[in-house]
């Protein structure tokens, strides 16, 4: 994290969020929460639970809150500390809606025309879709700006997000003649999680919003479950090999060990060494009891955390002042920026 966004000299920070829908999953756990844990302890971080990302498509009312307290015992279970990181929900820090509608100003339709995470999402039904849901990635350069965001943890699936943020804070810079005045926030997607695959199709990301269930490992799996999963991942009839380069054109193999390798934070060529010439009977036992080892502790921490509501909450209510005193200032200056109206 050394190299410094073109222009802006300002402080490095990082930030980064996670929509409280569904439940949490493996991909998220490596892609992401991991990654927030290992930051907090180098940089100043801000995490956001994006309620009104979430919101882009049918939330029940009854159930919101709870799913942003969800997130929030997931992020401590993890292990990230409200003392050193914030964390808070979106929709507390009226900063975010506000710079959005500043950059719904700035962005261009073409831009998000070509957004493909927003196709994927609507497919064949775009025009049904909530206009909030196409406008989705310009709140998320607005949620990063708003913080003066220099670096974002995110999985590979979020890169063409983030590079709308770039070009965003860009165009802003560029048409106000304020050089320097937001930073181009990087992704920071290396690593063996960035991009976990589904447990049944090696094609397709493991997501929430797979209808298959044995697709993912959830944060609220138990031991039997994951192993479960695991078994009847699909796999082909091959052996493990010596390299990586002989995954290729093995994307479910390849998904497997890249799990093992994400989760025991080894290099995936010392795990093919040590399994080469196995078959999945031995793989697989392995690969699930590592998982139960990594995720039960995580599992049983979030679940105390659930049991105690009000302590999640006293965190999120002081998390979403601290994030409110940074944002409304940078917010405020986008005002004068701007030239808007003020006594
Ligand atoms: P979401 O649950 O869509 O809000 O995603 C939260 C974070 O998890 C984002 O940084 C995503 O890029 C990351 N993520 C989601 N799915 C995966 C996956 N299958 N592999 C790696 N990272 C993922
Ligand atoms: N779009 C991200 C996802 O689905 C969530 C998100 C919203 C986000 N705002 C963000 C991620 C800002 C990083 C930074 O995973």
């Amino acid at each position: 994290m050394s190299e410094k966004p073109t222009d802006y000299n300002g402080p490095e920070r990082v930030f980064s969020g996670v929509q409280p829908s569904g439940s949490l999953h493996l991909g998220n756990y490596l892609g992401a929460l991991k990654k927030f844990v290992r930051l907090q302890h180098e940089h100043d971080c801000v995490f956001c639970i994006v309620d009104l990302h979430a919101v882009t498509v049918w939330q029940d009312p009854k159930a919101l809150a709870d799913q942003t307290r969800h997130i929030a015992a997931a992020f401590l279970a993890c292990g990230v500390d409200p003392k050193k990181a914030i964390i808070y929900p979106q929709s507390r820090v009226r900063a975010h809606t506000e710079l959005a509608w500043y950059f719904n100003c700035v962005a261009r339709i073409g831009w998000l025309n070509r957004m493909t995470q927003f196709k994927d999402k609507a497919g064949k039904n775009s025009e049904k879709m909530s206009v909030g849901l196409y406008d989705y990635p310009v709140l998320q350069a607005a949620d990063i700006l708003a913080f003066k965001g220099t670096h974002v943890p995110v999985g590979e699936d979020q890169k063409q997000h983030l590079e709308l943020s770039r070009d965003i804070a860009a165009k802003f810079n560029n048409d106000f003649d304020v050089p320097g005045f937001f930073p181009l926030p990087e992704p920071l997607i290396q690593g063996p999680g960035a991009r976990i695959m589904s447990l049944r199709d090696g094609s397709k990301k493991m997501s929430k919003s797979d209808p298959s269930d044995l697709s993912r490992i959830n944060f609220t799996d138990d031991a039997d479950l994951i192993a479960k999963k695991i078994r009847k991942a699909k796999t082909d009839a091959g052996v493990i090999p010596e390299t990586s380069e002989e995954l290729e054109g093995r994307p479910e193999l390849s998904n497997l060990i890249g799990i093992y390798a994400a989760l025991s934070e080894q290099p995936e060529d010392k795990v093919l060494a040590e399994y080469a010439g196995q078959g999945f009977g031995v793989f697989k036992p392995a690969l699930a009891e590592l998982a139960v080892e990594k995720l039960k502790p995580i599992t049983e921490l979030m679940n105390r955390y659930l049991a105690a509501p009000d302590e999640i909450d006293t965190i999120l209510s002081s998390g979403a002042d601290r994030a409110d005193n940074i944002a409304t200032p940078i917010v405020a200056e986008v005002r004068d920026i701007m030239g808007f109206w003020k006594v």
